[in-house]
């Protein structure tokens, strides 16, 4: 794996930009991404080998100015040497959507995921800071009362009416948003919005979420308005009256004499809630999706509870919940024989490089005992890799097995109901039903 500043003679260098039409493929068509998983896929498989940095037009989104276009970065090695050299390809520029954000969104939007050093690596040792082993250790602990709360509400709400429940709204997005909200300090009275608005701003235009799909963009201003209202209000009062939440630490951690300010708090607030939330529900209800199509995996699962470790590492790699983050070229030059130039965006499509059979064998086979499984579901190599990994992968090793011990019966008794959006591989619906409440 190389970036070299100029292409190395006799290198067979693709040509920098080769779309994919001829392929029938568009990545910017957006009823591609309400296709099945295998579907999408198949078209990952035949990309990574006959066009591993496919050029796509940017899909037209209402009020934004259409930009240059991106390559598709789907083969894994091309991935991580994208991901490592963060001074070559950065993450500021324009943040790590496919469009540049304008700057009155960035204001709400623009924290550590889309800051480069020297300002990210400052915002970053701020934060991790704050989310100290103490802190994470306490949050973990609140896990196991948070997920057996919510399975036994599901229980009652099963009980009381016909058996059925949706996985998705009474099971799955409950979980990481208390955790979220109590590590926060969030008020009980505010968390409701605070999931409508989080669902807005990942939503990725998909009609059921946003309020106007003409202009998409003013929901997702308005929500972030609303969040960083919220934030403001209550970075104020830990101010006066501190107590143990991570947005006490937030208001008073320095690092060399600079404290993060309200309005880079609430921004952050804003980062943990898309970041930690929507992905971790994901997994939670594709997780439980992809058991029930492989009873033989989720048998093995309940029999050996020691299998945990890798079954939650193989359910991140198979769900891949964020599909991809943006890099932007600081420079020109070449990425393994592929030359760029600078301002060139690339997608690094974490749910293809998951399933690049050069480092997985037999890719798309479910398998919890997979190991080693050096997946990107997290992301890959550099300064960027999620600083929510430890809490997610506890969150859903104690989901798993709680939901193994108390909901034995869950059934999934249709076909879900996909969100339409290319970044985040996600369910709106995923109905079920607990036989045992009939
Ligand atoms: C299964 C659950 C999760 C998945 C799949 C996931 C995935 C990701 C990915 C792909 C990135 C970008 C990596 C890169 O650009 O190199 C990221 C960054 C991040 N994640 Fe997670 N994440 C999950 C859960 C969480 C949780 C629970 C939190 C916090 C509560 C969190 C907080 C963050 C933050 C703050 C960043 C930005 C880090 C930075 O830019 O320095 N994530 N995550």
């Amino acid at each position: 794996m190389s970036v070299d500043a100029a292409p190395a003679p006799g290198t067979a260098s693709q040509p920098r930009r080769a779309g994919a039409a001829d392929l029938g493929i568009d990545l910017s068509d957006r009823d591609f991404w309400s296709r099945p998983p295998a579907e999408r896929h198949a078209v990952f498989d035949r990309l990574r080998v006959e066009r591993p940095f496919a050029f796509f037009a940017e899909p037209e989104i209402p009020n934004l100015p259409s930009g240059p276009g991106y390559h598709a970065v789907t083969r894994y090695a091309d991935l991580e040497a994208i991901s490592s050299q963060p001074a070559v390809f950065c993450s500021g520029e324009g943040a790590v959507s496919i469009q540049d954000i304008p700057a009155d969104l960035n204001e709400f939007y623009g924290s550590l995921i889309s800051m480069d050093d020297p300002r990210h690596a400052k915002i970053r040792r701020i934060v991790a800071k704050t989310f100290t082993p103490r802190m994470l250790e306490r949050v973990v602990d609140s896990v196991a009362g948070i997920v057996d709360d919510v399975l036994a509400r599901v229980r009652r709400q099963a009980a009381e009416g016909d058996g059925t429940f949706d996985v998705v709204a009474d099971l799955a997005a409950p979980i990481p948003l208390r955790v979220i909200c109590d590590m926060m300090g969030i008020p009980e009275q505010d968390r409701a919005m605070v999931l409508a608005k989080s669902n807005v701003i990942l939503s990725g235009g998909d009609p059921e979420l946003v309020e106007d799909e003409e202009d998409p963009l003013t929901g997702v201003l308005m929500a972030g308005i609303e969040l960083a209202a919220l934030m403001e209000r209550l970075a104020a009062e830990r101010l006066e009256r501190p107590t143990d939440d991570l947005t006490t630490a937030l208001v008073t951690t320095e690092v060399e004499g600079e404290k993060l300010t309200h309005q880079e708090i609430a921004s952050f607030f804003i980062l943990l809630l898309v970041a930690g939330n929507e992905t971790t529900r994901n997994a939670i209800s594709q997780g439980l999706l992809a058991l029930q199509e492989h009873p033989d995996q989720r048998a093995r699962w309940i029999a050996d509870p020691g299998l945990t470790r890798t079954a939650v590492e193989e359910i991140v790699r198979w769900t891949s919940p964020v599909t991809w983050m943006r890099r932007t070229a600081t420079r020109d030059g070449e990425v393994n024989g592929h030359p760029f130039t600078a301002g060139d965006k690339f997608l690094l499509f974490y749910a293809a490089a998951n399933r690049d059979p050069e480092v997985f064998a037999d890719p798309h086979r479910f398998d919890l005992a997979r190991d080693p499984n050096p997946h990107v579901g997290f992301g890959s190599k550099g300064p960027h890799f999620c600083l929510g990994a430890h809490l997610a992968r506890r969150e859903l090793a104690v989901t798993f097995a709680r939901v193994f011990e108390q909901l034995p019966d869950l059934e999934i008794t249709g076909p879900p109901a996909r969100l339409r959006s290319s970044f985040v591989n996600g369910l709106k619906r995923l109905p079920a039903r607990l036989a045992d409440s009939r």
